[in-house]
Protein backbone atom coordinates (compact mmCIF):
# COMPACT_ATOMS: atom_id res chain seq x y z
CA UNK A 1 0.00 0.00 0.00
CA UNK A 2 0.72 4.15 -0.44
CA UNK A 3 1.66 5.74 2.81
CA UNK A 4 1.03 9.42 3.35
CA UNK A 5 2.49 11.79 5.92
CA UNK A 6 -0.12 14.17 7.43
CA UNK A 7 2.32 16.91 9.16
CA UNK A 8 0.33 19.64 11.18
CA UNK A 9 2.15 22.84 11.86
CA UNK A 10 -1.33 25.32 12.10
CA UNK A 11 -0.79 25.75 15.99
CA UNK A 12 -0.11 29.35 17.28
CA UNK A 13 2.73 28.66 19.16
CA UNK A 14 1.77 30.62 21.86
CA UNK A 15 3.77 28.54 24.66
CA UNK A 16 7.05 29.23 22.86
CA UNK A 17 6.74 32.80 23.15
CA UNK A 18 8.24 33.84 19.64
CA UNK A 19 4.83 35.68 18.47
CA UNK A 20 5.23 33.99 15.27
CA UNK A 21 3.55 30.87 14.36
CA UNK A 22 5.68 27.69 16.12
CA UNK A 23 6.42 26.00 12.48
CA UNK A 24 7.88 29.62 11.77
CA UNK A 25 10.46 29.52 14.52
CA UNK A 26 13.98 29.72 13.27
CA UNK A 27 16.09 26.54 14.45
CA UNK A 28 19.71 26.31 12.49
CA UNK A 29 18.92 29.07 10.60
CA UNK A 30 15.76 27.38 8.97
CA UNK A 31 11.95 27.53 9.82
CA UNK A 32 11.35 24.53 12.06
CA UNK A 33 8.52 23.02 10.15
CA UNK A 34 11.52 23.12 7.13
CA UNK A 35 13.25 20.64 9.05
CA UNK A 36 10.61 18.55 9.83
CA UNK A 37 9.28 18.12 6.55
CA UNK A 38 12.70 17.76 5.07
CA UNK A 39 13.24 14.69 7.56
CA UNK A 40 9.87 13.26 6.02
CA UNK A 41 11.21 13.36 2.84
CA UNK A 42 14.44 12.03 4.07
CA UNK A 43 13.14 9.32 5.42
CA UNK A 44 12.10 7.77 1.77
CA UNK A 45 8.64 6.75 3.63
CA UNK A 46 6.31 8.98 1.35
CA UNK A 47 3.82 8.98 -1.70
CA UNK A 48 2.27 12.07 -0.39
CA UNK A 49 2.89 14.90 2.00
CA UNK A 50 -0.13 16.73 3.69
CA UNK A 51 1.01 20.25 5.71
CA UNK A 52 -1.83 21.46 7.84
CA UNK A 53 -0.28 25.37 7.70
CA UNK A 54 -2.34 28.08 9.77
CA UNK A 55 -5.49 29.71 7.84
CA UNK A 56 -4.34 33.06 5.96
CA UNK A 57 -0.49 32.57 6.79
CA UNK A 58 0.76 32.92 3.03
CA UNK A 59 4.24 32.93 4.70
CA UNK A 60 3.87 29.68 5.72
CA UNK A 61 2.59 28.85 2.03
CA UNK A 62 5.52 30.34 0.79
CA UNK A 63 7.50 27.97 2.85
CA UNK A 64 5.94 24.76 2.13
CA UNK A 65 6.19 25.87 -1.70
CA UNK A 66 9.95 25.83 -1.29
CA UNK A 67 10.21 22.57 0.39
CA UNK A 68 8.04 20.88 -1.89
CA UNK A 69 10.44 22.12 -4.52
CA UNK A 70 13.67 21.25 -2.57
CA UNK A 71 11.96 17.77 -2.14
CA UNK A 72 11.67 17.06 -5.85
CA UNK A 73 9.40 15.60 -7.97
CA UNK A 74 7.40 11.93 -6.62
CA UNK A 75 5.89 12.88 -3.54
CA UNK A 76 2.31 14.18 -4.48
CA UNK A 77 2.15 17.42 -2.40
CA UNK A 78 -0.96 18.74 -0.86
CA UNK A 79 -1.04 22.25 1.60
CA UNK A 80 -4.34 22.59 3.71
CA UNK A 81 -5.62 25.17 6.37
CA UNK A 82 -5.68 23.47 9.91
CA UNK A 83 -8.46 23.87 12.04
CA UNK A 84 -9.25 25.52 15.57
CA UNK A 85 -7.69 22.48 17.22
CA UNK A 86 -5.19 19.64 16.14
CA UNK A 87 -7.97 17.20 15.58
CA UNK A 88 -9.52 19.17 13.35
CA UNK A 89 -6.33 19.82 11.05
CA UNK A 90 -5.97 16.08 10.80
CA UNK A 91 -9.18 16.22 9.49
CA UNK A 92 -8.44 18.82 7.28
CA UNK A 93 -5.62 16.84 5.85
CA UNK A 94 -7.93 13.39 5.75
CA UNK A 95 -10.30 15.21 3.45
CA UNK A 96 -7.67 15.71 0.59
CA UNK A 97 -5.86 11.89 0.72
CA UNK A 98 -5.06 10.45 -2.78
CA UNK A 99 -6.09 8.04 -4.60
CA UNK A 100 -4.66 4.61 -3.58
CA UNK A 101 -3.22 5.83 -0.13
CA UNK A 102 -3.55 2.83 2.20
CA UNK A 103 -1.39 4.09 5.34
CA UNK A 104 -1.19 7.19 6.72
CA UNK A 105 1.43 9.05 9.21
CA UNK A 106 0.45 11.80 11.66
CA UNK A 107 3.75 14.23 12.42
CA UNK A 108 3.79 17.27 14.53
CA UNK A 109 5.42 19.79 12.72
CA UNK A 110 7.02 21.05 16.45
CA UNK A 111 9.08 17.55 16.05
CA UNK A 112 11.62 19.01 13.81
CA UNK A 113 14.52 16.38 14.38
CA UNK A 114 12.99 13.08 14.24
CA UNK A 115 15.25 10.62 13.00
CA UNK A 116 14.47 8.27 10.07
CA UNK A 117 14.71 5.41 12.17
CA UNK A 118 11.54 6.59 13.70
CA UNK A 119 9.38 6.65 10.82
CA UNK A 120 10.74 3.13 10.01
CA UNK A 121 10.05 1.25 13.17
CA UNK A 122 6.33 2.80 12.77
CA UNK A 123 6.48 1.46 8.82
CA UNK A 124 6.90 -1.42 9.35
CA UNK A 125 4.59 -2.30 12.15
CA UNK A 126 1.75 -0.98 9.48
CA UNK A 127 3.54 -3.31 7.21
CA UNK A 128 3.47 -6.06 9.88
CA UNK A 129 -0.69 -5.97 10.16
CA UNK A 130 -1.13 -3.17 12.76
CA UNK A 131 -3.99 -0.38 11.84
CA UNK A 132 -2.77 1.90 14.81
CA UNK A 133 1.42 2.22 16.06
CA UNK A 134 2.35 5.16 18.26
CA UNK A 135 6.54 5.87 19.28
CA UNK A 136 6.81 6.25 22.52
CA UNK A 137 9.27 6.43 25.38
CA UNK A 138 9.66 5.05 28.71
CA UNK A 139 9.46 7.94 31.59
CA UNK A 140 11.83 9.05 33.71
CA UNK A 141 9.78 10.82 36.44
CA UNK A 142 7.37 9.58 38.24
CA UNK A 143 3.50 10.48 37.12
CA UNK A 144 0.75 11.31 38.90
CA UNK A 145 -2.73 12.13 38.61
CA UNK A 146 -3.99 15.35 40.68
CA UNK A 147 -7.04 16.21 41.75
CA UNK A 148 -8.66 19.97 42.39
CA UNK A 149 -9.19 20.65 46.81
CA UNK A 150 -8.55 23.39 49.02
CA UNK A 151 -5.75 23.33 52.01
CA UNK A 152 -7.48 22.40 55.60
CA UNK A 153 -6.40 25.48 57.25
CA UNK A 154 -7.03 28.41 54.86
CA UNK A 155 -8.87 27.07 51.83
CA UNK A 156 -6.46 28.02 49.25
CA UNK A 157 -7.08 26.31 46.33
CA UNK A 158 -4.28 23.63 45.62
CA UNK A 159 -4.04 20.21 43.91
CA UNK A 160 -4.01 16.59 45.99
CA UNK A 161 -2.74 13.41 44.59
CA UNK A 162 -5.63 10.90 43.43
CA UNK A 163 -3.09 8.49 42.28
CA UNK A 164 0.49 6.87 41.38
CA UNK A 165 0.27 4.56 37.94
CA UNK A 166 3.52 2.16 38.52
CA UNK A 167 6.16 4.31 36.29
CA UNK A 168 7.21 0.73 34.70
CA UNK A 169 3.89 0.82 32.42
CA UNK A 170 3.47 4.23 31.63
CA UNK A 171 5.14 5.86 28.42
CA UNK A 172 5.50 9.79 26.77
CA UNK A 173 3.81 9.65 23.72
CA UNK A 174 5.45 10.98 20.28
CA UNK A 175 4.55 11.37 16.51
CA UNK A 176 4.51 10.11 13.87
CA UNK A 177 1.27 8.01 14.45
CA UNK A 178 0.46 5.32 12.04
CA UNK A 179 -2.63 4.11 11.02
CA UNK A 180 -4.44 2.26 8.33
CA UNK A 181 -6.44 4.88 6.54
CA UNK A 182 -10.04 3.54 6.95
CA UNK A 183 -9.07 3.26 10.98
CA UNK A 184 -8.09 6.61 11.34
CA UNK A 185 -11.17 8.03 9.61
CA UNK A 186 -13.55 6.15 11.60
CA UNK A 187 -11.75 7.05 14.59
CA UNK A 188 -11.91 11.19 13.43
CA UNK A 189 -15.48 10.12 12.44
CA UNK A 190 -16.18 9.26 16.32
CA UNK A 191 -14.17 12.29 17.07
CA UNK A 192 -17.19 14.90 15.37
CA UNK A 193 -19.75 12.97 17.80
CA UNK A 194 -17.81 13.65 21.49
CA UNK A 195 -18.90 17.38 23.10
CA UNK A 196 -16.46 19.83 23.12
CA UNK A 197 -15.16 19.57 26.83
CA UNK A 198 -14.44 15.57 25.45
CA UNK A 199 -13.28 17.30 22.11
CA UNK A 200 -10.83 19.43 24.36
CA UNK A 201 -8.99 16.50 26.26
CA UNK A 202 -7.65 14.93 22.95
CA UNK A 203 -4.57 15.94 22.32
CA UNK A 204 -3.43 13.08 19.96
CA UNK A 205 -5.04 10.53 17.38
CA UNK A 206 -3.92 7.27 19.44
CA UNK A 207 -6.40 8.11 21.63
CA UNK A 208 -9.23 8.07 18.88
CA UNK A 209 -8.32 5.16 17.92
CA UNK A 210 -8.31 3.57 21.10
CA UNK A 211 -12.09 5.11 21.87
CA UNK A 212 -13.18 2.94 19.13
CA UNK A 213 -11.82 -0.05 20.11
CA UNK A 214 -8.61 -0.97 18.02
CA UNK A 215 -5.43 -2.14 19.54
CA UNK A 216 -2.91 0.78 19.46
CA UNK A 217 1.18 -0.83 18.79
CA UNK A 218 3.97 0.86 20.16
CA UNK A 219 7.13 0.85 18.57
CA UNK A 220 10.27 2.63 20.50
CA UNK A 221 10.82 6.86 19.98
CA UNK A 222 13.71 8.77 20.22
CA UNK A 223 15.14 11.39 22.65
CA UNK A 224 16.04 12.97 19.42
CA UNK A 225 12.24 13.39 18.45
CA UNK A 226 11.25 15.82 21.13
CA UNK A 227 8.22 18.26 20.61
CA UNK A 228 9.29 22.20 20.73
CA UNK A 229 7.24 23.52 22.84
CA UNK A 230 9.14 25.97 25.10
CA UNK A 231 12.40 28.31 25.14
CA UNK A 232 14.34 24.96 26.78
CA UNK A 233 13.15 22.46 24.29
CA UNK A 234 14.56 24.88 21.26
CA UNK A 235 17.60 25.32 23.25
CA UNK A 236 18.14 21.74 23.65
CA UNK A 237 17.27 21.43 19.32
CA UNK A 238 19.72 23.55 18.57
CA UNK A 239 22.50 21.80 20.40
CA UNK A 240 21.45 18.22 19.20
CA UNK A 241 21.56 19.76 15.58
CA UNK A 242 24.97 21.04 16.27
CA UNK A 243 26.11 17.52 16.12
CA UNK A 244 27.30 15.94 19.35
CA UNK A 245 24.49 14.71 20.56
CA UNK A 246 23.17 13.57 17.24
O1 LIG B 1 -0.44 22.21 20.83
P1 LIG B 1 0.38 21.00 20.58
O2 LIG B 1 1.80 21.17 21.00
O3 LIG B 1 -0.22 19.71 21.08
O4 LIG B 1 0.43 20.87 19.00
C1 LIG B 1 0.96 19.74 18.37
C2 LIG B 1 1.00 19.96 16.89
O5 LIG B 1 -0.33 20.18 16.40
C3 LIG B 1 1.84 21.17 16.47
O6 LIG B 1 2.69 20.76 15.41
C4 LIG B 1 0.80 22.17 16.03
O7 LIG B 1 1.23 23.02 14.99
C5 LIG B 1 -0.36 21.31 15.55
N1 LIG B 1 -1.64 21.99 15.61
C6 LIG B 1 -2.40 22.16 14.45
N2 LIG B 1 -3.61 22.82 14.49
C7 LIG B 1 -4.06 23.35 15.64
C8 LIG B 1 -3.30 23.19 16.84
C9 LIG B 1 -2.11 22.50 16.80
O8 LIG B 1 -1.99 21.70 13.38
N3 LIG B 1 -5.20 24.02 15.62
Amino acid sequence: GSCAVVIVAAGSGQRLGFGVPKARVPLGGEPMLAHAVLGVVNAGIAAQICIAIPPGDPEMAGICADLQEQAGPGILWSVVEGGADRSESVRAALAVMAEGITTVLVHDGARPLTPSGVFERVTAALRDGARAVIPALAVVDTIKTVVPTELPATGAGVEKVSGTPPRSRLRAVQTPQGFELETLRRAHAHALTLDAAAAAQVTDDAMLVEAIGEDVYVVQGSAHSLKITTPTDLLLAEAMLQGPLR
